[in-house]
């Protein structure tokens, strides 16, 4: 029988996006918090689940590994795939944000320095604004930056706040509101219309009767 392939980024989401796909009827039954296993099958057999890193997930989507992928709307606009982008799960809301001491000034004559995970998403941003920036790509623990004068400033997502206030940041510009996205396949989309299609109309029930 054929079967779609899921692929759920490990971290943050992941129990949320479990949780939803329960809702949607769809039950995993070697899935629990600490299973280490990659791949899963849920009790129909009709979707094989995989758990894969956040930044490669889109890679997974886009050469047709998995289907249908759940990704924060930041890496898509930080990666820009070549797929569908066709549910916003409402999950996993957050911002992105420039964040910094409560003092910094965004232009002072030199290029504005700025830490963070997506180069792209800052160089549209303050190209926007005018201002000139110097970007510094770090992978994680962005919130370090300014504390050890590695940057001025930081792009980062901020979904409590937490990390910026035990760090002594304040959110000093919002650049766009977050969610999970559900991301298809180009090929996937055309080849199992059908499956992909009752797949969502699945997944959009669920929601229905989360939110
Ligand atoms: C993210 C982000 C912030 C933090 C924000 O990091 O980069 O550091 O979460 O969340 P908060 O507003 O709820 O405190 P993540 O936990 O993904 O780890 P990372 O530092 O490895 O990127």
């Amino acid at each position: 029988m054929d079967y779609l392939t899921l692929a759920i980024a490990t971290g943050r989401t992941s129990k949320q996006a479990m949780k939803l796909l329960e809702k949607a009827g769809l039950n995993f039954p070697d899935y629990h918090n600490k299973s280490r296993k990659l791949v899963i099958y849920d009790e129909t057999k009709t979707v094989k689940l995989i758990f894969v890193k956040t930044a490669d997930l889109t890679t997974y989507v886009e050469k047709g590994a998995a289907d249908i992928g759940v990704i924060g709307k930041d890496t898509i606009m930080e990666v820009q795939p070549d797929v569908y982008e066709l549910v916003d799960l409402n999950l996993g809301k957050c911002q992105v944000v420039v964040a910094g001491f409560p003092t910094q000034k965004m232009q002072n004559g030199a290029p504005l320095t700025v830490a963070t995970k997506y180069p792209l998403i800052t160089k549209a941003f303050f190209d926007k604004k005018g201002i000139r920036v110097e970007t510094i790509k770090l992978n994680g623990s962005i919130e370090l930056a300014p504390l050890i004068g590695l940057s001025e400033v930081i792009v980062d997502i901020v979904e409590t706040g937490t990390t910026l206030r035990e760090n002594g940041l304040v959110v000093l510009d919002k650049i766009v509101d977050i969610s999970a996205r559900l991301i298809v396949n180009k090929a996937s989309f055309a080849t199992k219309t059908n499956l992909v299609e009752q797949f969502i109309t699945k997944v959009k029930a669920g929601l229905e009767l989360w939110f």
